[in-house]
This record gives structure tokens, sequence and C-alpha cells, in this order.
């Protein structure tokens, strides 16, 4: 049964939900001090997608006192912005309240613009890693625009980003409501879409790109729809891997640690390694994490004599 708790409880103690999963860390996170959370009594229920009628989260002080009293009249609700399917019977809402936008697909949150660190992270660190200027960058997935655009921060002015995006409205969605939360990056002149899966894309190229950022899913345990479970098997590994240029880096962002994605990493010839990002003002146990897969030895090696002991550094630390 899901029920609603105090968040301040929560934070001052989080035993007292010790049975409990919270619904949604982000929301707990908005919802601090003298707000409410929803708690849900398993995991599993946390987990199913959500779209209670009352699923809206209280403000400020309208949330101190009972909550039954105040939900209903002044909260705050989601509006519906757009939808979109497809033939596969996928189904996308994009919604807002206030200055959360959220993107749903087949009923699960898939994305909202109130804690992307890891989504810009996943562009800046890869870039690091590469410890040289990139040329070609393959993005999976457009949702709002924070990898692409903290990844166009760096490019240099005759770099060229592709950007793969299964659903075509997402695109659109970026004119009207989407492309101002990460600077309007589909107006550079750098980037060009790609409609339809990544994984077409990836299997057509042959050391191509110098970074390849995978962002389709909430990570490689749960994935927005069933053929997306390929991309994180040998199939789609293998793909990644002969896409990329030999010194190249690949990078997979998700919401939690995968034991069957780090056993399939450990069955490539390339190194890999996993960074925990702290969530920014979140919990101490509140992480995103993104896989990053290296390159080979011999690359790691090649690079060294090209770049210098920067691209060692690079390949010391996986
Ligand atoms: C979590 S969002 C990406 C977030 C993005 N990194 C950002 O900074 O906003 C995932 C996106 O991947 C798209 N997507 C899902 N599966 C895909 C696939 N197989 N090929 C291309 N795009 C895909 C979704 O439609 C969605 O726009």
């Amino acid at each position: 049964m899901v029920r609603q708790a105090k968040a301040a409880d929560f934070e001052a103690d989080p035993r007292v939900c010790d049975s409990e999963y919270l619904r949604d860390l982000s929301i707990a996170r908005r919802n601090q001090g003298k707000q409410w959370v929803w708690v849900a009594a398993s995991r599993e229920e946390a987990q199913q997608p959500r779209d209670l009628p009352n699923e809206a989260y209280l403000t400020g002080s309208q949330a101190v006192g009972d909550p039954n009293k105040s939900l209903g009249m002044s909260m705050e609700m989601w509006a519906e912005l757009a939808r979109a399917g497809n033939q596969a019977g996928d189904e996308i809402i994009l919604r807002r309240r206030g200055d959360i936008y959220e993107i749903r697909y087949n009923g699960w949150e898939l994305m909202s613009n109130f804690n992307h660190r890891s989504e810009v992270l996943l562009a800046e660190r890869s870039l690091r890693l590469l410890g040289r200027p990139a040329k070609r960058v393959l993005i999976g997935g457009l949702g709002m625009g924070f990898t692409l655009g903290a990844a166009l921060e760096y490019l240099g002015p005759d770099a060229k980003v592709t950007v793969c995006e299964l659903i075509p409205e997402i695109v659109g969605w970026h004119d009207e409501h989407l492309g101002q939360l990460a600077g309007h990056p589909l107006r550079d002149r750098r980037v060009e879409i790609y409609l339809g899966d990544v994984m077409d894309v990836l299997r057509d190229r042959h050391a191509t790109y110098d970074l390849i950022l995978m962002d389709t899913d909430n990570g490689p345990d749960s994935t927005v729809r069933d053929a997306n479970n390929q991309i994180y098997g040998h199939d789609g590994l293998g793909a990644v891997e002969r896409s990329l240029k030999p010194d190249g880096i690949a990078s997979f962002w998700s919401a939690t640690i995968s034991p069957k994605f780090e056993t399939n990493l450990n069955a490539r010839s390339r190194a890999w390694r996993r960074d925990d990002v702290l969530l920014a003002g979140g919990r101490a146990d509140a992480f995103h994490y993104i896989y990053f897969l290296g390159p080979g030895r011999q690359a790691a090696a090649d690079s060294h004599e090209r770049f210098g002991s920067r691209s060692l550094e690079t390949a010391i630390s996986f």
C-alpha cells in the first residue's frame, strides 16, 4: 500500500521506513523539509508504473499538516504537454509541473530535468577519459539533451555529433518545450539527428567514433523496450566496440549497478570501469552509475605514442 510519510522524518531517521521503499528518490529530494514523500511497502510495489490520480506533490507550506486534508485543493498537478506512440505500441508522455519536465515511457519515468548531473557527467567524464579532442561522437538517446549539450561545450568547431533518437516526437518537443533546458543543443550546426534505433547505426559503422555515449534506458537491467536488451549483451557490446576507434571510449548510463552487465563487460577485450555518481544534494546512498568501456591494452600503448602521458594516465585509470 503506497502511503505518504513526512520527508523530514525519513531524512532524520531512514529506519522509519525500514521495510518500505521510496517510490522515487528524486521526488523525495524535491520534497525535503516540511513536505511529504511517497513510500511503498516493497521494492516491487515501488517499481510499479505510477499513475495514481493523486500523484501530485505538495509544495511548501501547503504540505504541512494532515496530508489527507492538504490533498485536493492546493496541490500543483502534472500537466500533460504532449503524447507520442509508435507502431510497436510504446507510449511516451511529456508532462510538466512547475519547472520540472518529465518524460514517461510506457508508464515509467524515463527521465526528468530535476537531477541531470549524471547525464552531464556521461559526456564530461568520457571526454576527459579520451584524453584528446574528439571529432566524431555518437549519442544514443536525445531525451532532454543534457548529454548532448555537455558534449558540445567541449568539442571543437569541426566536430560532428550524431544523435540517435527512436521517437521523432521527442526531437519535435525540443522546439516548443525541451530545447531551453540544455541551451537548445539541436540548433548547433555540429549536430545531426538520426531518427531510429541506435543499434542500426552501430551495426553499420567500423572504427568511426571517438566517443559513444549511451543513455537509452534506465539502465541495462531496466530497458524501456525489450529490443533494447540487446544493447547491453554480446551483440550490442560487439557493435559498440567495432564502431569505436581503437582508443575510443563508450559509456553507458544506468540507474542501478548491474552485475549481469558487469559480467558481459568482463567478457570483452577492452577494459571497463564503473563510476558511482552521487546525486547532487542527494542522500548519501542515492547514486546514478556510468559504465565506461575503454581502449584495449595495445590501443592504449599506441595512444600513448601519439598523445603522451595524459593518455597513458587515462589507460591506467581503467
Ligand atoms: C533517458 S533519455 C536520454 C537522456 C539524455 N542523456 C539527456 O541528457 O537528456 C533516453 C532517450 O533514448 C531514446 N531511446 C530509447 N531507446 C532508443 C534506441 N534504441 N535508439 C535510439 N534512441 C532510443 C528515448 O526515446 C529517450 O529519448
